[in-house]
């Protein structure tokens, strides 16, 4: 029987080493990589990376083939918890149970490590030696989705609407858009560089891509109820601020318990998408049961 406790452990200390060797490569050591430190190493759940590396072993591929993807994903994701958490935007004093890095540093030194962060991980996604060059143009398809999800067609799209969209009430159509974007796009991104760096099949790139939307949907709203109903101390970051600042989320549209609903729904259709995949996709499975029940 799969057993998710002891792959995520198993996961989050390849990603772990694998992130802390790409830091101490570099040529400096001073203020700025002690704050891109500070942040990647406070103790992130890892979602991002282990879905690239699960997708990847769903489609045959071992977790070596990602893990410079994988390395990328989470520096990306790390960069921008620390941007949204900035005065100008969420103005959060605490995340992954540390103070958020502005409060440990200053405001300048967060906008540059997050500015660090992100240039990092294409330098790191950029310089793959190439094998061959259907390898290459496989890595530099991975760089463009990443790049794709991550910028203003993704992410920071995302992001611009639950700031510009503060105080008003959208509809369940914007307020799913504006999910798909700020959260789904790159942890779409995850699984489709696992899946086609892994090998995968475009059927099965396919199927990944309609279990990854699903997921991407429930993490955000799970996100929003966990504001609502998490325990600050087991998350890590403060809750009740979505209500305080007037965020559009999903309880705040449809209350709670269809919160709660959608994203089960969500999780069921992203089950029905491996339902042609064999037990190698068992971590995929576990981890979208996981995505709704979490706690943190
Ligand atoms: C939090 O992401 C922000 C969202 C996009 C919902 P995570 O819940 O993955 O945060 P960490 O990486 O574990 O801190
Ligand atoms: C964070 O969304 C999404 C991104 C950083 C792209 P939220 O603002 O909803 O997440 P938390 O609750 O601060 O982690
Ligand atoms: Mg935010
Ligand atoms: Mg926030």
């Amino acid at each position: 029987m799969f057993d998710l406790d002891s792959y995520l452990v198993s996961k989050n200390k390849r990603i772990n080493d694998a992130l802390n060797n790409i830091l101490g490569k570099n040529i400096n050591s001073g203020r700025i990589i002690k704050a891109m430190r500070f942040s990647l190493m406070a103790g992130g759940k890892r979602i991002r990376p282990v879905l690239c590396i699960a997708a990847a072993e769903a489609v045959g591929g071992k977790t070596e083939d990602v893990l410079n993807a994988a390395c990328a994903l989470e520096m990306i994701h790390t960069y921008s918890l620390i941007h949204d958490d900035l005065p100008a935007l969420d103005d959060d004093d605490m995340r992954r149970g540390k103070p958020t890095c502005h409060v440990a540093f200053d405001e300048a030194t967060a906008i540059l490590a997050g500015d660090a962060l992100l240039t990092l991980s294409f330098q790191i996604l950029s310089s793959i030696s190439f094998k061959t060059e259907k390898c290459a143009s496989k890595r530099l398809d991975v760089l463009h989705a990443i790049a794709f999800a991550a910028g203003c067609n993704g992410l920071i799209e995302g992001q611009m609407r639950d700031l510009a969209s503060e105080g008003t009430l959208l509809s369940i159509d914007d307020l799913e858009a504006m999910h798909s974007l700020k959260t789904g796009a790159l942890i779409e991104a995850s699984i489709y560089s696992g899946a086609a760096l892994g090998g995968g099949e475009k059927n099965q790139i396919r199927q990944l891509g309609i279990y990854a939307k699903n997921i991407g949907l429930a993490f955000q709203v799970t996100d929003d109820i966990l504001n609502i109903e998490g325990d600050p101390k087991v998350m890590g970051k403060s809750v009740g601020t979505d209500v305080i600042r007037g965020k559009n989320t999903y309880p705040a549209i449809v209350g709670i318990k269809e919160s709660k609903a959608i994203a089960k729904k969500s999780i069921n259709n992203a089950l029905q998408a491996l339902d042609g995949f064999d037990n190698r996709s068992d971590p995929l499975r576990a981890i979208a049961c996981y995505i709704i029940e979490r706690k943190r």
